[in-house]
């Protein structure tokens, strides 16, 4: 395989948006209690979290985090996750057939983020609540004092506003499994009265409404079209959730999912900008694609599902643990090379979720922690994708992909940091058995060197299908890429076959 790729100094999209590289927290399964969270646990600080998960949150670099669902927050009251802890109520949590003992709430999830270093991006409900909690919770969290919520954020020990910038207005409520599922009116309608009197609170938050829970919903594309023909004025993104998988085997269609991913992008950017034409609007709405991941949805019926409540009401169950395997990782690749190219556009992304739910970091309560595989990619861009994105040029040999028709074989992205001086690269090759020789151009640069090369790929004596678990340990990671050369403005490497590289 051959692929001719050209990178121009100035031929850029635009500065990275940093907060494409943020990450999920849900109360969902055992992402919070004995992922983030575990009083008692060896490793847990005063407070209960858990050092050895967090040493790895910030080894992974997310910039920005979720929370508190998902399907969650459609049923949550975040009134029961502050105060004294013995006195927060236990509920059950309908979204996921659990008890929620409340015992981590709005005022633990701000201390962990200063500790993990990451903006807090908080969603409100507007499944089973409304325009008067969301109001309220941006009063709570973002006023100084002199007002009862404020003063009684300081009573729970915040004297300190909690500054909280950018709020979800709710979640999937497209979906029919949604807690308080609506129709695109009386959402949008809800969208824009909420937002509203959020920002009446708070002038300087950013809000994101709800788009399509994915790009196959019967109502994708109207759904969009309708919210934002009512809400356009008062938010600031809409929202895309995405989940990919291999099934029955397809893998080449599998690895090129990001065809996919780019095809709902800019199909809702066109949406988007379709709504602000009609309306004569000045400002753009950009997208938010605050769910996205590989997520094996086994039958309902599989013990580790969601919505099986054969089980009885549990409290934090083992819910969707995927283990992800080398072909995985590759995918997660290709996903943040589609995220990075349309940078222009997309200005928030969430990898769902952090840690043991569909996570790149896994942890046993009472146990270890440590990294899948998929958590590779997202660290080296998280690290590395700084400055401004490049307009990476092309000319790949294609493949043939069952769902996608031709697909290119190496799958790129670049971004340029003047300020390090430095290129990074982000590559894949999608190719199941045969290595890809990639020739980059680097048109305006000059007197490069090679600083660092490394490569995920299927480790020796083992297949694509290979995963790091508690018992295998991490045996699939980066090694270094041997052979990478600059010669005057041209680098050469050569990619093994299925891999992912930066
Ligand atoms: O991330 C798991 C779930 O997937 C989220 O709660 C929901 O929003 C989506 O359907």
């Amino acid at each position: 395989t051959n692929a001719r790729i050209t990178l121009v100094r100035d031929f850029t999209l635009g500065e990275v948006p940093r907060r494409l590289f943020g990450s999920f927290v849900e109360h969902m399964g055992r992402c919070v209690y004995t992922g983030i969270f575990e009083p008692g646990h060896p490793e847990a600080d005063e407070k209960g979290f858990r050092q050895d998960v967090l040493k790895l949150v910030k080894e992974l670099g997310p910039t920005v985090v979720r929370y508190p669902g998902g399907n969650f927050v459609s049923g949550y009251n975040w009134e029961d996750g502050v105060g004294p802890v013995d006195k927060r109520p236990r509920r059950l949590d309908g979204a996921w057939h659990t008890v929620e003992s409340n015992a981590f709430g709005l005022h633990e999830f701000v201390d962990w983020s200063r500790l993990a270093g990451t903006e807090i991006m908080e969603a409100v409900n507007l499944g089973t609540r409304g325009v008067d909690a969301a109001r309220e919770l941006v009063e709570y969290s973002n006023h100084p004092g002199g007002t009862y919520l404020s003063d009684l954020r300081k009573q729970n020990g915040s004297a300190e506003p909690f500054d909280i910038k950018l709020w979800c207005l709710g979640n999937e409520l497209d979906g029919p499994w949604q807690i308080g599922h609506k129709t695109a009116h009386e959402y949008g309608r809800l969208a824009q009265e909420a937002g509203k009197a959020m920002r009446f609170v708070d002038p300087d938050i950013e809000l994101v409404a709800v788009g399509s829970s994915h790009s196959s919903m019967p109502t994708f594309g109207e759904w969009e079209h309708t919210v934002l023909t009512h809400a356009y004025d008062e938010v600031d993104y809409v929202s895309l959730h995405a989940y990919y998988q291999e099934d029955d085997g397809d893998v080449k269609s599998f690895l090129a999912t990001a065809v996919d991913m780019d095809y709902f992008i800019e199909s809702v950017v066109s949406t988007v900008d379709a709504v602000r034409a009609a309306g004569k609007h000045s400002k753009h709405v950009n997208l938010s694609f605050d769910e996205w991941n590989v997520w094996y949805q086994r039958g309902l019926d599989t013990d580790d599902q969601p919505h099986n409540v054969s089980k009885g009401w549990r409290e934090h169950p083992r819910l969707i643990e995927d283990a992800y395997n080398v072909t995985d990782a590759i995918v997660v690749g290709t996903l943040l090379n589609s995220l990075l190219r349309h940078g222009d556009r997309v200005k928030i992304a969430n990898q769902a979720q952090l840690v043991n739910v569909i996570a790149p970091i896994r942890s046993e309560e009472n146990g270890p922690a440590w990294r899948q595989s998929i958590f590779w990619p997202f660290a080296r861009m998280a690290e590395l994708a700084r400055g401004q994105i490049l307009r990476a040029s092309v000319d790949s040999d294609k493949y043939e992909s069952a769902k996608f028709g031709d697909v290119d074989v190496v799958d790129v992205s670049a971004t340029w940091d003047e300020d390090n001086g430095r290129v990074a690269l982000f590559v894949a090759n999608r190719g199941l058995d045969e290595s890809a020789d990639v020739d980059v151009s680097l048109s305006g640069f000059v007197g490069g060197r090679v600083s660092r090369a490394e490569v995920l790929g299927v480790p020796n004596g083992k297949d694509r299908f290979a995963t790091n678990t508690l018992e295998s340990g991490e045996q699939v990671g980066l090694s270094p890429l041997a052979g990478v050369t600059v010669t005057g403005s041209r680098l050469r490497f050569t990619l093994p076959a299925l891999c992912w590289a930066v």
